[in-house]
Order: structure tokens, then C-alpha cells, then sequence
């Protein structure tokens, strides 16, 4: 008769070697099937002399019922692992940290936009708007800008093209939003035209501008805040009231300086160019320019139909991108427009 002892150590074995369920119940067959080794060891038992079966039926069951007890207990291991394995895959860490919700936060320069226009609402000041696809005539033709003026230049402004290729006919993104002045004096002209005077106008103009410049302080892209006033007997004074009051609202400083140094637009007479210097801080003391202006041209107020030797105004276009940079010590205006997460969120 076989070694018993030597079964069960090799039953074990044999169950140790597969942590697979159903390899585990052919493995369990090879022992305890009916023609396992176990059952075959009963099955001799015939052959044995009575006094023997007695001791070896007993060893024989004792061996069948430690191989079961071996069985049962891989059996469990299996399926504790099989549940350990699942537990772990499954897993859920709640130590760690929430994925938080972002709340948007509004741009920079909006913010700017934003500020600027409610100051100027304060003074009595409209918000237009006007195309960004502007018509050759209001982006130069109506604001006295002669034919070989260098902004009408192909390397300075984005000129439409047809779908023939060829470049469109007086259409191009706009250089400024000067034109929205053009417009919005022939609008209201239209408008309030036969009235024996007409109402003043005053409004700020704030929107997207394109011209074909890139570096840090130079975007292809980039934003205006057009300003105008018309009316009897508005004059530079009030240009520089108007601006120099502004500035130092937008700033929250009565600690800055401002000069309007003498410049040239063909859409103003005379025109400046206005600098603001800070008398603290890191720029303390160096004039930074930040906006150009004039009084109306005699021409585009013609030209819109509103007689200059009667109504006089003021025009001003402030670049925000600029005022936003001075405001939150921005030295790279590409920044903005970049759409860099980390950089927009310290602003949200
Ligand atoms: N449109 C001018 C520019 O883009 C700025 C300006 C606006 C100057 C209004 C005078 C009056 O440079």
C-alpha cells in the first residue's frame, strides 16, 4: 500500500498550485473522484485480509478526510484572495483631496473693459459697438485718412480675401475703433438731424482691434476703448478734464501725472498722444503712453454730416490691454491671450 501520508502532501501541493476555482474542482477529481486515488485505495480494500481492513479503512478515511479538510481550506484561500482582489481594485481612497469645481473667473482685460465703462456711465457716457469686419470707408475713408496713409498698407492691416483668392474689395478687421466714431456721428445725424440743434454725443467705443504686430508689447489682436464727445462748445479742456479725472479713477491714485504731448492722427486736430507717469512704485516716474486723442477733424465731422463750424468734439482711444498691464504689473501683454490657466486664475 501506498505511503498515506504521502497523498496528503501531495494533494496539498497540487491545491497550492492553482488559485483557479475550477482547475481547483479537476485538481480536487484526480483524488477524491470516482476513479481518484483516494477511491481506488477504497476500492482494494476488498482485496486486503479482514484483519487488516479494519486499521487501513480507518487510515485510509482519516487520509480522504484530511485531503477534504486541505481542500476546503484552499478552497477558502481562493476565494478570500479572489474578494481581497476586488476589495483592492475597487478600492475608494478617501483621504484624498476632492476634485474641486473651478468657478470661471471673468478675463483681465474685461475686467478693465468693465471698470472703464462704468466710469465713463458715470459721466454720462453711452457704450457703442461697431463691426469688427470694418468697411474700408469708416475705418479710414471717414476718418480723413488719405489713400497713402501707412495703416492702409498691406503689412500693416489684415485685408479680407474673396473666395477667388483675391484680396475683398473695402473690407478688413479693423485698425481701431475709431470707425464706430464715423458711425455713430452718421447715425445720429440720421437720426436727430432735422432738429434745430442736435444732442450732444457721448459715448466710449470698446472692442477688438487687428493689425500685423507681435512681440511682448504687441499683439495682432488687441483692444481699444474709443471715446467721443460732440457737441456746442466742447473743447480741449474738457478733453483733458475728462481724461485726466478718468485716469485717476481707474488708477485709485490722485499720485499719478499726466501730459498730453503733441502728436498727429488725420481723423484729429490737434492731436496728442497721452502719457500718465506714476509717482510711486515700480515705474515711479517714467512716462508711459497709454492713449491717443484729439479734437475731432473738421473733415470727419463734415464728412458725417455735422457742421464744425458750429459743434466741436473730442476723441480719445485708450488701449485697455496697456491699462490692465500698469494696473496688476503685467510685463508681458501675450499673456492675456494665451489662455494659460495659471496665469488667468490669479485674476479670477
Ligand atoms: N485710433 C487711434 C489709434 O488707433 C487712436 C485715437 C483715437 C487717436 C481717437 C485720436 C482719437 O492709434
Amino acid at each position: 500500500m501506498e505511503n498515506l501520508d504521502q497523498i496528503v502532501g501531495e494533494a496539498r501541493s497540487a491545491f497550492a498550485a492553482t488559485s483557479d476555482p475550477d482547475v481547483l474542482e479537476q485538481v480536487k477529481a484526480r483524488f477524491l473522484g470516482k476513479s481518484g486515488r483516494i477511491t481506488e485505495l477504497l476500492k482494494g480494500m476488498g482485496k486486503l485480509p479482514p484483519e487488516e481492513k479494519k486499521s487501513a479503512g480507518a487510515a485510509i478515511n482519516r487520509v480522504k478526510e484530511a485531503v477534504e479538510a486541505a481542500l476546503n481550506e484552499r478552497r477558502e484561500d481562493i476565494r478570500k484572495a479572489a474578494l481581497e482582489a476586488r476589495l483592492a481594485e475597487e478600492a475608494l481612497d478617501v483621504t484624498l483631496p476632492g476634485r474641486a469645481e473651478y468657478r470661471g473667473g471673468v478675463h483681465p482685460v474685461t475686467r478693465t473693459l468693465e471698470r472703464i465703462e462704468a466710469l465713463f456711465r458715470s459721466i454720462g457716457f453711452d457704450v457703442a459697438d461697431g463691426p469688427e469686419i470694418e468697411e474700408d470707408f469708416f475705418n479710414f475713408t471717414a476718418l480723413n485718412t488719405p489713400e497713402d496713409h501707412p495703416a492702409r498698407s498691406m503689412h500693416d492691416t489684415f485685408y479680407l480675401l474673396n473666395p477667388d483668392g483675391n484680396v475683398a474689395d473695402r473690407v478688413l478687421l479693423r485698425t481701431h475703433t475709431s470707425p464706430i466714431q464715423a458711425r455713430y456721428m452718421q447715425a445720429h445725424v440720421a437720426r436727430y438731424g432735422q432738429l434745430e440743434k442736435i444732442p450732444e454725443i457721448r459715448i466710449i467705443a470698446p472692442g477688438r482691434v487687428y493689425r500685423v504686430d507681435s512681440d511682448a508689447t504687441h499683439s495682432p489682436m488687441f483692444h481699444q476703448v474709443e471715446g467721443l464727445w460732440v457737441g456746442e462748445g466742447v473743447s480741449f479742456a474738457d478733453l483733458k478734464g475728462v481724461i485726466a479725472d478718468f485716469l485717476k479713477s481707474f488708477f485709485e491714485s490722485d499720485d499719478l501725472k499726466v501730459r498730453f504731448r503733441p502728436s498727429f492722427f488725420p481723423f484729429t486736430e490737434p492731436s496728442a498722444e497721452i502719457d500718465v507717469a506714476f509717482m510711486s512704485g515700480k515705474l515711479e516716474g517714467r512716462w508711459l503712453e497709454i492713449a491717443g486723442c484729439g479734437m475731432v477733424h473738421p473733415n470727419v465731422l463734415r464728412i458725417a454730416g455735422i457742421d464744425p463750424e458750429r459743434y466741436t468734439g473730442f476723441a480719445f482711444g485708450f488701449g485697455p490691454d496697456r491699462l490692465t498691464m500698469l494696473r496688476y504689473g503685467v510685463n508681458d501683454l501675450r499673456l492675456f491671450f494665451e489662455g494659460d490657466l495659471r496665469f488667468l486664475r490669479q485674476f479670477a
